[in-house]
């Protein structure tokens, strides 16, 4: 395939100067390997060269791309999503606006319980169907590589579905998927009401949905939701330490509505990623840095529910490394574009820009394990690129929310 050269960019954030191999924490996070006049060339999929312009070699039958006053950065990576799902969750939207309480609705078999149901009820056509026009709006805004998690279905045939999908929403649209078993998401309806039946679900997920998942290569990872009203930190111990053995690497839904015993059950387990954290000491930031476990904040669905936010700052002040993913689910944030939580992050999370763009592209593919592909402009890196429709990235920030992607390429190809 002819290459493609993007020309001459007023700004490039390669991210090249810092650790490569592992996350980025403290002054390492906002390190964006700022450069000016630089082009990209792009072949087969991959960065071929990178440099200044007047460096650059010919390239006979190239498509060049102008890229003056504009800025260059890696394509985004949303390392947090529950992106496949049935139907939608509006008339609770509007509950909740009115004063009603997330975890109220969700002890009362609405919130996840309502989403499950919703998908239980869909032919896979219509959930990939559904699903597809999401992650084309995620492309659109910027996303080439995300992160999917199941978890509507809390039955075995459900959950299998939910990640095959996920599967198959890469070959639809050419994103990078990543697919997380979420089966601990919920207690679902049918075991609900006695402790025989939670310790059913417990058994189900372990020796039958996790080693059936594991057996088809359907996850990447496992996740459980570790919070009051979901699961305790034993029960996720024993939920994560079952996919570790079967080859899923634990990830964890942690400390969103108290100090819950999530984020610490993440440093022990040494899990790739804690997310949430709206409740975080100092004890448990430090166990956090200590065990090499990245925070994922979610700023949106602070956003959405009326949350405090997550302290992005403390935490980059704890040496402990910053990811922000958009959360994309039905119920508690179905924000789609993650340029604009970005800027939440800076906004409510108190993250700088810089630290917010780091946190979005090397970070978040650490966390997918994707550092030697993904999140830096470097050659022979995926040549997945934004392109913003001006010369200083700070304007994400700046002006959030404005359309300022001029052109998002995955794998060297543009994004239509
Ligand atoms: O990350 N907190 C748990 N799970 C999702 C919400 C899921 C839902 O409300 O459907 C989250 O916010
Ligand atoms: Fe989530």
């Amino acid at each position: 395939m002819s290459a493609t050269v993007l020309v001459a960019a007023a700004q490039a954030l390669t991210l090249a100067d810092g650790p490569k191999d592992r996350s980025r924490a403290g002054a390492a996070q906002a390190e964006l390997g700022l450069r000016r006049d630089l082009s990209v060339v792009m072949q087969d999929g991959r960065i071929t060269w990178i440099g200044r312009e007047q460096d650059r070699p010919a390239t006979p039958g190239a498509t060049e791309v102008d890229c003056r006053g504009q800025a260059l950065l890696p394509a985004l990576v949303d390392s947090h999503t529950h992106l496949v799902w049935g139907g939608d969750r509006k008339d609770e939207l509007e509950l909740r606006l009115g004063g009603a309480d997330y975890e109220h609705i969700f002890a009362a078999g609405g919130g996840i319980l309502s989403s499950v149901r919703q998908t239980r009820a869909l032919t896979d056509d219509e959930l990939l169907a559904e699903s597809a026009a999401r992650l084309r709006r995620m492309q659109r805004s910027g996303t080439t590589t995300v992160e999917i998690k199941s978890g509507y279905g809390l039955d075995l045939a459900t959950e299998q579905r939910q990640l095959r999908i996920a599967r198959r929403l890469a070959q639809e649209t050419g994103a990078r998927v990543r697919t997380t078993c979420l089966a601990a998401h919920a207690l679902p309806a049918e075991l609900r009401g006695s402790p025989e039946g939670r310790a059913e679900f417990l058994r189900r997920v372990c020796l039958e949905i996790l080693p059936a998942i594991a057996a088809e290569h359907l996850a990447d990872y496992c996740d459980v939701f570790c919070d009051r009203g979901a699961f305790t930190p034993d029960e996720s111990r024993q939920i994560l330490l079952a996919a570790r053995a079967l080859g899923m690497l634990p990830r964890l839904h942690a400390n969103e509505f108290g100090h819950t015993g999530g984020a610490l059950l993440a440093a022990e387990l040494g899990a790739l990623s804690a997310d949430h954290l709206l409740h975080l000491d100092d004890a448990e930031r430090a166990a956090l840095r200590d065990a090499g476990t990245i925070a994922t904040l979610l700023p949106g669905t602070s956003l959405v529910l009326g949350k405090p936010f997550a302290d992005g700052r403390a935490l980059v002040q704890a040496g402990v490394p910053v990811a922000v993913a958009s959360d994309c689910n039905p119920g508690s944030c179905a924000l789609e574009n993650l340029a604009l939580v970005l800027a939440l992050a800076c906004y409510g999370c108190k993250l700088s820009p810089a630290e917010a763009i780091c946190a979005v592209t090397h970070n978040a593919a650490c966390s997918l394990g994707l550092q030697g592909e993904l999140g830096r402009l470097e050659v022979g890196m995926s040549a997945d690129v934004l392109v913003l429709a001006t010369p200083d990235y700070r304007d994400l920030v700046y002006h959030a929310g404005s359309p300022l992607i001029a052109a998002v390429y995955q794998r060297g190809q543009p994004i239509g």
